[in-house]
C-alpha cells in the first residue's frame, strides 16, 4: 500500500512535503540549506516534533553534502556545523527532540576519529560523522515508531481486554502520524497498530483548532487508509465521552508530545490539556505517546517549558481550497478568509502542557511506562541518566 511520506531523503537530496498545502495539493519542496531547513520549520510546511528534528539534521546534512563547509580543518569543520545546529534549533522552542538532536548531532561531529589524519581528511571525517549520525536519526525515528505502535496497542489490550470481537474506540489530537515523524507515526502509530491487530473499533480526530493539524493532516491520513474514523470539533470531546454507546464507547485518549519532562508533566498540541481533564472526568484512559527523543529530563515540572506562541492571522483567519457549487473541492484555486474582527486581541499558545497527574500511560518505543506508587513516572527503564 502507498504510505505517505513528509520527509524524502537521499544523500545530497532531501524532499520536504509543504503541510500547508494538504489535503488538496501534494507538493516537495527541496531543501538544500539550513536556512531553507529553518523556513520550513518555522513557517510549518513541516511540523510535528519527530519531524522537525530530522528535517532541520537532514538540511544540514545537504548543506554539507554540497561543499558548503569552506573550513579547512577538522576543528574549524566542527565549529561550522556547531553553529549551523545552534541556529536551527532557534526555529521552535517547544518541541525537545530538535534539541536533543542538536546535541546528539554535536557530539557525533566531536567525536569523530580524526587522530594520525591529514587536515583534508580529517576534515572530511567530521562531515562524514555528520552525515551518518544525520542518516541515523531518519532511521531509527520509523523503528521507534512501529515500536510506539507496538508497545501502545499491547497495553491498551491488556487493559481493556480487547479482542477482535470487542475493539476499542479512541479520540486523538492534532497530527501524529506519518505527517509528523518520518513514518506511521507516534500517537497514531498505535492507532494503526490496534487498526492492524483488528483491534480498532473507531478512530475519532479532533479538528485541532486553530491551525487544525487534525482536520487537515490527521482526518487525510486515516481516510487514505481506510481507518473507521470520524472528526470532530475540539469543543465536542466531552459530549463524545459522555456518550458511552457502540462505536462512541471511547476507550482512550491517544495524544502525541512535543516534550515530555523528568516529572512526566507533557508538552503537546494547545488543546490537550483539556481533553486530559475530561478524560479524568470520564473514566477514560490518558495515553501520551512520545519517543524517548521527546523526552527532556534536564527540566523538572512542566513550569520550566517555554510555549511557542504563533501569530494571531492562526486565530483570526482561515485558508483552504476552493468549495465548488457542485461540492466538490478546487484544488488550484485557494482563497484566504476572516473569521473574525481584524482588531480583536488574541492570545494564540502553540501547546499546552498536562500535569502528569492526567496521564496514565507514557508509550515509549522501549515500553509503556505507569506511574509507580509515589504517583510518579520514572524514566530510568527506557532512558539512561544521561544519553
Ligand atoms: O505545532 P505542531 O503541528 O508542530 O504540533 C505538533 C504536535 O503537537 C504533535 O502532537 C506533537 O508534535 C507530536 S508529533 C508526533
Amino acid at each position: 500500500m502507498a504510505t505517505l511520506q513528509a520527509i524524502k531523503y537521499s544523500p545530497g537530496q532531501l524532499l520536504v512535503l509543504d503541510q500547508l498545502r494538504l489535503p488538496h495539493e501534494h507538493h516537495y519542496d527541496p531543501v538544500s540549506t539550513a536556512e531553507e531547513a529553518f523556513d520550513s520549520i518555522r513557517t510549518m510546511r513541516v511540523r510535528g516534533a519527530p519531524a522537525i528534528a530530522i528535517v532541520a539534521a537532514l538540511g544540514l546534512a545537504v548543506e554539507l553534502s554540497n561543499g558548503a563547509c569552506t573550513a579547512s580543518t577538522a576543528d574549524d569543520a566542527v565549529a561550522y556545523i556547531e553553529s549551523r545546529l545552534d541556529y536551527l534549533k532557534e526555529s521552535r522552542p517547544t518541541a525537545v527532540d530538535l534539541s536533543n538532536a542538536v546535541a546528539k548531532l554535536k557530539q557525533a561531529v566531536r567525536d569523530a576519529k580524526v587522530d594520525g589524519l591529514a587536515p583534508a581528511e580529517a576534515k572530511q571525517a567530521v562531515l562524514d560523522a555528520y552525515l551518518a549520525a544525520a542518516e541515523q536519526l531518519l532511521a531509527k525515528d520509523l523503528d521507534n515508531n512501529t515500536a510506539i505502535g507496538t508497545h501502545g496497542a499491547a497495553w491498551l489490550q491488556q487493559q481493556y481486554g480487547a479482542t477482535p470481537d470487542r475493539p476499542l474506540s479512541i479520540l486523538t489530537h492534532c497530527n501524529t502520524g506519518s505527517l509528523a515523524t518520518s513514518g506511521h507515526g507516534t500517537a497514531l502509530g498505535i492507532v494503526r497498530s490496534l487498526h492492524a491487530q483488528g483491534l480498532l473499533r473507531h478512530a475519532y480526530c479532533t479538528e485541532t483548532r486553530p491551525y487544525n493539524q487534525g482536520s487537515r493532516l490527521t482526518a487525510f491520513e486515516l481516510v487514505f487508509e481506510g481507518i473507521p474514523s470520524t472528526l470532530i470539533t475540539d469543543s465536542m470531546a466531552a459530549a463524545l465521552m459522555r456518550l458511552r454507546r457502540g462505536d462512541m464507547a471511547l476507550g482512550a485518549v491517544i495524544v502525541g508530545a512535543d516534550r515530555v519532562v523528568r516529572n512526566g508533566d507533557t508538552a503537546n498540541k494547545i488543546g490537550t490539556y483539556a481533553l486530559a481533564v475530561l478524560a479524568r472526568h470520564h473514566g477514560v484512559k490518558f495515553v501520551v505517546a512520545a519517543p524517548t527523543t521527546s523526552i527532556d529530563l534536564e527540566t523538572e515540572t512542566g513550569d520550566g517549558i517555554v510555549i511557542e506562541e504563533r501569530k494571531r492571522e492562526e486565530l483570526t483567519q482561515i485558508s483552504g481550497a476552493v468549495v465548488n457549487p457542485d461540492g466538490s473541492v478546487d484544488p488550484s484555486r485557494t482563497a484566504r478568509v476572516a473569521t473574525a474582527d481584524q482588531r480583536i486581541n488574541v492570545w494564540n499558545p502553540g501547546f499546552d502542557v498536562t500535569p502528569h497527574d492526567l496521564i496514565d500511560a507514557i508509550v515509549t518505543e522501549r515500553g509503556t511506562v505507569v506511574k509507580g506508587a509515589d504517583g510518579r513516572f520514572d524514566f530510568s527503564k527506557v532512558l539512561p541518566e544521561r544519553w
